[in-house]
């Protein structure tokens, strides 16, 4: 495997041409082609094929991929293969939507722990997971050998709930809160705004005008 490193928009891409893929092995169908993903994902043939080579040689020339044997391998690329136990901070209106999407579970995070400062949603149950008060972050958090944290509290309190999770050993963040967090280089962060997607949108749209 070439150890270039690999632009975000291929990551991206990898992550829509596996639910695709997924789709494509759902209805029985056993080897597809460069062509024929490009044509589900809304992308050229070329740019599938490119996106692929970062990662080696697949499939066979005149015959294409096998649908299974490609999802697979773009799952483990993507650190899919296996299960990533999740922990999720804030369990209000974001919170909740977050814990009960079930897209998440079929992609491999599972939200092994919900906790919340509010004493009134303590206790609570959100699909199968308990709603936890912060002070059993450290706890819990440590025996689910937790690897990535969501948080979805207020922007004032984010930062120190960033801190506690990456002190139980989180790997990785993904923050909603709209504020600028500090972590060590180490740590994965990912910031979700979706005021800038819309305003990007906006702008684009607003662009067609001038
Ligand atoms: P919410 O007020 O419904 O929920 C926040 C939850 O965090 C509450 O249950 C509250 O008890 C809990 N909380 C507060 N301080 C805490 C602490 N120190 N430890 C643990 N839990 C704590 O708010 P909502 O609408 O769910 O939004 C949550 C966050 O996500 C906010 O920061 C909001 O600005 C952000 N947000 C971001 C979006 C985005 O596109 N990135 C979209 C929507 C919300």
């Amino acid at each position: 495997m070439k150890t270039l490193k690999i632009p975000e928009a291929t990551i991206i891409r990898l992550s829509v041409y596996s639910r695709h893929l997924t789709d494509v092995d759902r209805k029985g169908i056993i080897t597809t082609s460069s062509g024929d993903i490009a044509e589900g994902v809304g992308v050229s043939p070329a740019q599938v094929r490119k996106d692929l080579a970062y990662f080696g040689e697949f499939g066979t020339r005149g015959v294409g991929y096998n649908v299974k044997d490609l999802r697979q391998h773009i799952l483990r690329i993507l650190g899919l293969s296996v299960d990533w136990s999740v922990c999720l901070v804030g369990a209000g209106n974001l919170g909740l939507a977050l814990s009960t999407y079930k897209g998440f579970r079929e992609r491999g995070f599972i939200i092994t722990s919900i906790f919340d400062s509010d004493p009134a949603k303590v206790g609570t149950m959100i699909g199968d997971v308990k709603v936890l008060p912060l002070e059993q972050l450290e706890e819990v958090g440590k025996q689910n050998r937790t690897q990535i944290g969501i948080v979805a509290v207020p922007a004032s309190a984010a930062q120190e709930i960033v801190d506690q999770l990456i002190k139980i050993g989180v790997k990785a963040i993904l923050n909603f809160a709209p504020v600028v967090l500090n972590v060590p280089a180490q740590i994965e962060l990912r910031n979700v705004d979706l005021a800038v997607n819309l305003e990007v949108l906006t702008f684009n749209v607003g662009a067609q005008r001038f």
